[in-house]
């Protein structure tokens, strides 16, 4: 059993450790981890003029980007990787509000010019290869074994 005063020194030292972990964990990520794992060098004039584009016609009022916003359209995280360059300048392009579900839900046919979708593209690129430590998690599909 502890004592009372060695209760309030337990208290003590642990909170006083773990503040500081905690300080010199938050200075670390802000110094040194967004950076790295953002890969900031990559951020050209392409990228900034797609984040622009991306906030001026609220994509994320149905889209969302590392499960930032709203849950009506695909997660666009990894979207050049699932659906390649082509694909997506097909849509952002498209003069008719593009879907392919029966769902109903379609894209809105914004009609971007070539540059404005190439803009997109490279910001949607750049988000793609931010280390996000494993997110989004790939589906575990069934293998089915060959006998
Ligand atoms: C009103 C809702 C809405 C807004 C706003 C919107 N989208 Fe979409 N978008 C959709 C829907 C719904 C789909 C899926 C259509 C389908 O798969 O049939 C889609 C599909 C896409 C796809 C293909 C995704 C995939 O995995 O197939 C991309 C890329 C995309 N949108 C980018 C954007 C961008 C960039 C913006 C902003 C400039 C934007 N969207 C704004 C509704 C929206």
């Amino acid at each position: 059993m502890l004592t009372k005063s060695q209760a309030k020194l337990f208290f003590l030292a642990g909170t006083v450790i773990f503040s500081v972990l905690f300080l010199g964990l938050s200075i670390d990520t802000h110094l040194n981890r967004v950076g790295e794992q953002t890969h900031e060098e990559n951020i050209t004039e392409g990228v900034i003029a797609g984040k622009h584009l991306w906030e001026e016609n609220n994509c994320m009022g149905c889209h969302t980007i590392m499960g930032e916003g709203a849950y009506y359209a695909p997660e666009l995280t990894k979207v050049v990787e699932r659906r390649g360059v082509p694909y997506i300048k097909g849509v952002l392009m498209s003069p008719t509000p593009w879907g392919e579900h029966t769902s109903g839900r379609k894209m809105v046919a914004y009609g971007f010019s070539d540059e404005e979708a190439n803009n997109l593209v490279e910001y949607l690129t750049w988000i793609g290869n931010i280390d996000l430590n494993g997110f989004p998690a790939k589906p575990q599909y069934k293998v089915e074994k060959n006998n």
